[in-house]
């Protein structure tokens, strides 16, 4: 019996076991289950494995359950019963992708934070998540536009946190349906467009849109929520902000005043165009409000009253006879012609005035710049000769001539018309104030001019051999000098068309000696005025000469160099401004002695155009040589040099 109840016993063991297997698989059935999924060990790690920059998570440690019934052991994580039931990620410097899909998996995941954070990037699709109540995404850098059913179907949301993000286009409609909504924050985005008509009129506890870019009414429901939660959007509209019609009222009175200011601008923008077309226009075609040369001739005549007899020139507006009358004579081929009243037109300057005539200088239409002399008295000469004399000054050509371009004859006016020589007169280069743009003439500078005007008087002898005075009123101001310092005569071969008495009273050639002496010039005369004139080069003096009606041996310059001389006060001589090599003072007394031969009072003891053009050929034309001054090593005792000259 005993074995048999041993047995019964035996027998009924395994079911026992059997039973009790069964009930641990049965236990361990939800356990095996829920592993078949992840756990949320794995769900985290894999979550967090597409994160960046994250070290705050560093204590999300596999072998440490997450959660321990409401305490969180990992950093951020928030459970409650063992559960996860939030996540909390805030102020962690995360970047990343939040990887939604696997918190899909978190049965109990209610909250989601992962405010000031540095995500980029799209909103999450957190409508995954459909059983949230709240999303915080605010301070971070999520921008785009949100879907606008990104939020449909989460029927239990109530805290929507974006503030502070990049998020643009309009709010999604979805938020305005959310049945529980409680909080919203949208602002500090860029939301455009209206404001959805959101429904939860009692509900809604907090709702801030400011600091948008929204437009157009408020939606009545929202109407008695405090105006700070809808400030910062310029175009919004209606209570509890000012009324629509106001505000387009005003919207209007803005469009119309940037419409008034843009005409402005644009008026203004014509007007400054216009006026430098204007400027343009007005510096290559004189206006009338610029002088023209007919002004100048006018204000000229008007201020010399006794000198000058009225203006004779042909009206612009008069009588076409008259017109015709007044033709300008073009004696070379080479120039563009123009007429006289382009001439008159012409906006001019008054270079000089002085008994002999004024000078203008003239720009016409084109660009061509020009000198007109205006002479006074030339009344003598009948037409034809005039115009012979003029012709014959048309043939004559050498580079260091200034060539006459054109004339004008009336009765009682005549104009000569040459080129305009751009670096002045060698009086205002010698006599003229000196700074670092316009130094004093160095000694190969003084040695070029020289020679030039040596060459331009021996060519006029040559040309017009017939005539007493080739140049008959040489002196520093009607040598010009063109743009490499070459002189240019002046005012030359005048003798045979100006009347006779102001010859007398104005001309260089009636200040010399042998007029002073015998009333007579001579085929030397030019000479002596030549002779002057390198005297006053190389001494730097402005000569008497000029200034006196007739020659006056006490102011001769010639006279004075002289009296250095014997006076044995030679370093008083040179221009001390010359520069130049040392080893040029031996030239420079050369010159002077030249010079003075040129002067001398008695005519036949003076050179003649052959031998002073011969001697001053054979000075060697060189550069200059730093700051060397030849005339200041000139002593005293090279005197001695000129003695007897
Ligand atoms: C944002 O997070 C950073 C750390 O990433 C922290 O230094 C800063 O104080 C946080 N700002 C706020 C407003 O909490
Ligand atoms: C709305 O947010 C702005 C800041 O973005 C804040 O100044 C304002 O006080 C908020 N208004 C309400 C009602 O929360």
């Amino acid at each position: 019996m005993v074995k048999g109840a041993r047995l019964g016993s035996l027998t009924r063991a395994p079911s026992l076991t059997t039973l009790i297997f069964s009930l641990v698989v049965m236990l361990s059935c939800p356990v095996m289950s829920s592993s078949f999924g992840a756990s949320d060990t794995e769900i985290l790690l894999k979550f967090k494995g597409s994160l960046q920059h994250s070290n705050a998570l560093n204590n999300w440690d596999p072998n440490v359950e997450p959660c321990e019934r409401n305490r969180g052991n990992w950093a951020g994580v928030i459970c409650l019963n063992g559960n996860v039931r939030g996540l909390q990620l805030e102020n962690m410097g995360l970047m990343g992708t939040i990887d939604v899909d696997s918190l899909v998996s978190l049965r109990y995941l209610r909250t989601l934070s992962f405010m000031n954070n540095t995500f980029t990037g799209t909103m999450p699709t957190i409508k995954k998540l459909s059983a949230l109540r709240s999303v915080y995404l605010s301070y971070n850098h999520f921008s785009g536009e949100i879907p606008d059913d990104a939020f449909a179907g989460m029927s239990l949301l109530k805290k929507v946190f974006l503030t502070n993000n990049e998020f643009t286009g309009k709010i999604p409609s979805s938020l305005a349906t959310l049945p529980g909504l409680l909080v919203l924050r949208l602002d500090e985005n860029k939301f455009q467009g209206h404001i959805p008509n959101f429904q939860q009129r009692d509900s809604l506890k907090k709702f801030n849109v400011s600091n948008n870019n929204l437009e157009g009414p408020i939606p009545a429901s929202l109407s008695n929520l405090e105006t700070s939660s809808f400030s910062g959007n310029e175009y919004l509209c209606g209570p509890p902000l000012e009324s629509c019609e106001s505000c387009s009222r005003r919207q209007l009175v803005l469009k119309i005043f940037i419409v008034v200011i843009m005409v402005v601008l644009f008026v203004a923008v014509v007007a400054a165009l216009c006026s430098i077309f204007y400027l343009r226009k007005q510096s290559s075609v004189p206006l009338d409000r610029r002088p023209t040369l007919r002004d100048q001739m006018i204000n000229v005549v008007a201020s010399y009253p006794n000198q000058a007899g009225e203006l004779k020139l042909p009206e612009s507006t008069g009588h076409r006879r008259k017109v015709e009358h007044g033709k300008l004579s073009f004696i070379r081929d080479d120039r563009d012609k123009f007429g006289l009243q382009d001439l008159l037109k012409s906006s001019a300057e008054v270079l000089g005035s002085a008994t002999f005539g004024s000078s203008y200088k003239a720009t016409i239409t084109g660009g061509q710049t020009l000198v007109v002399k205006r002479y006074r008295q030339m009344n003598n000469v009948g037409r034809e000769e005039f115009n012979e004399h003029m012709r014959r000054l048309g043939t004559l050509s050498h580079p260091n001539l200034l060539p006459l371009v054109a004339y004008y004859y009336r009765r009682e006016e005549k104009l000569l018309i040459s080129d305009f020589v751009e670096n002045g007169s060698l009086a205002s280069l010698l006599h003229g104030k000196h700074n670092e743009n316009q130094p004093p003439p160095d000694w190969p500078t003084r040695l070029r001019i020289i020679k030039g005007v040596a060459r331009g008087l021996a060519y006029l002898y040559d040309a017009i051999p017939s005539l007493t005075l080739p140049h008959g009123h040489l002196k520093s101001s009607n040598v010009l000098l063109d743009e490499s310092f070459e002189p240019l005569l002046a005012d030359y071969a005048l003798s045979p068309v100006i009347n006779p008495d102001l010859s007398r009273q104005t001309m260089m050639a009636y200040k010399s000696p042998e007029y002073a002496q015998h009333g007579s010039i001579t085929k030397k005369t030019d000479i002596w005025s030549f002779g002057v004139l390198i005297l006053e080069i190389l001494t730097g003096r402005f000569p008497e000469n000029y200034l006196t009606q007739v020659h006056d041996t006490d102011t001769d310059l010639a006279s004075w160099v002289n009296k250095m001389i014997t006076g044995k006060r030679m370093s008083e001589v040179f221009d001390l401004d010359i520069g130049g090599a040392k080893s040029s003072k031996g030239e420079l007394l050369k010159l002077l002695k030249i010079g003075l031969s040129c002067c001398e009072q008695e005519v036949e003891r003076r050179l003649d155009i052959k031998d002073v053009v011969e001697k001053i050929e054979e000075f060697k034309e060189e550069e200059s040589e730093g700051d060397n001054y030849a005339s200041s090593v000139v002593n005293d005792g090279d005197a001695n040099a000129l003695r007897g000259v």
